[in-house]
């Protein structure tokens, strides 16, 4: 399933909220190690492996696609002083994005397939559970790869079982069948396991914020992560059998 602004008013909401709720900031932190308002599976793990990718020593940009507020791309600016970008469909997220993050920075407010960027601009692209909501996804890979200089990475973390239907392994993905059919190199690791257990520790987490959630008025949060992390009640084998995640790196030659 995917399609042009799909979920658009959810996430405008989603923003709004992650904007005003301090028990959602303070659950972020102990769910996934830092607070970037994460409505991915990203936790710091998966995150600080994009900084091996970061050039240091001279000035270098990087793009995130689906960048929601930017704190991500903020942490990773602390960590490597690159020039950051980011675009998100959320006028609500890019809002705050301009507000918190102001030097070598640039936000935009669009689509997938509404947005272009000069060739050979960027090190590292990433997009964190966004490549889903690509009008055609082969389409924007091809752009996205476009957009790199030579030798930049492109770093995307890919979940299978929600959004996208699960397929046999991490070779058979929607996303790993763009890449083939266009002669596109890449690696993958497979983090189920891995985020199996990191469902486990949001629905724990959660369940610790509970009541600071009610307190605050935003049960609506609560439900939500409750609803997210459902599927990791089972055992990790039946979990399996139905959802996946990956990391795809794609360098660009
Ligand atoms: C699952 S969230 C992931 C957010 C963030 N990257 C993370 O890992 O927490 C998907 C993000 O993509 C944005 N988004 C969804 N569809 C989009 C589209 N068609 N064009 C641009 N952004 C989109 C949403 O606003 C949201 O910030």
């Amino acid at each position: 399933m995917s399609g042009d602004k799909l979920f658009y008013n959810e996430y405008e909401h989603f923003y709004e909220m992650a904007e005003h709720s301090d028990a959602f900031r303070y659950f972020c932190k102990d769910a996934f190690g830092d607070d970037f308002s994460q409505d991915g599976f990203s936790d710091i793990k998966q995150i600080d492996r994009i900084v091996e990718h970061i050039p240091t020593g001279r000035e270098s940009h990087m793009l995130d696609v689906g960048c929601g507020n930017g704190k991500m791309l903020g942490y990773l600016q602390k960590r490597t002083n690159a020039y950051i970008h980011g675009f998100d469909y959320s006028a609500n997220a890019i809002n705050t994005a301009r507000k918190l993050f102001r030097t070598n920075a640039e936000f935009r407010i669009g689509s997938i397939g509404e947005i272009d960027y000069p060739p050979e601009q960027f090190d590292v692209i990433t997009s964190m559970d966004t490549m889903y909501f690509a009008p055609d996804m082969e389409k924007f890979l091809l752009q996205a790869i476009g957009w790199l200089k030579k030798s930049g990475v492109f770093f995307i973390c890919y979940q299978e079982g929600d959004v996208m239907p699960k397929t046999d392994n991490k070779d058979t993905t929607i996303l790993a069948r763009a890449l083939q059919k266009n002669g596109i190199p890449y690696e993958v690791e497979d983090i189920t396991k891995e985020t199996y257990d990191l469902l486990r520790k949001k629905r724990e987490t959660a369940l610790l914020y509970q009541k600071a959630f009610r307190e605050e008025g935003s049960t609506e949060w609560f439900d939500m992560l409750m609803a997210q992390t459902d599927c990791a009640t089972e055992s990790f084998d039946l979990f399996a059998k139905k959802m996946a995640r990956y990391i795809y790196t794609v360098r660009k030659r």
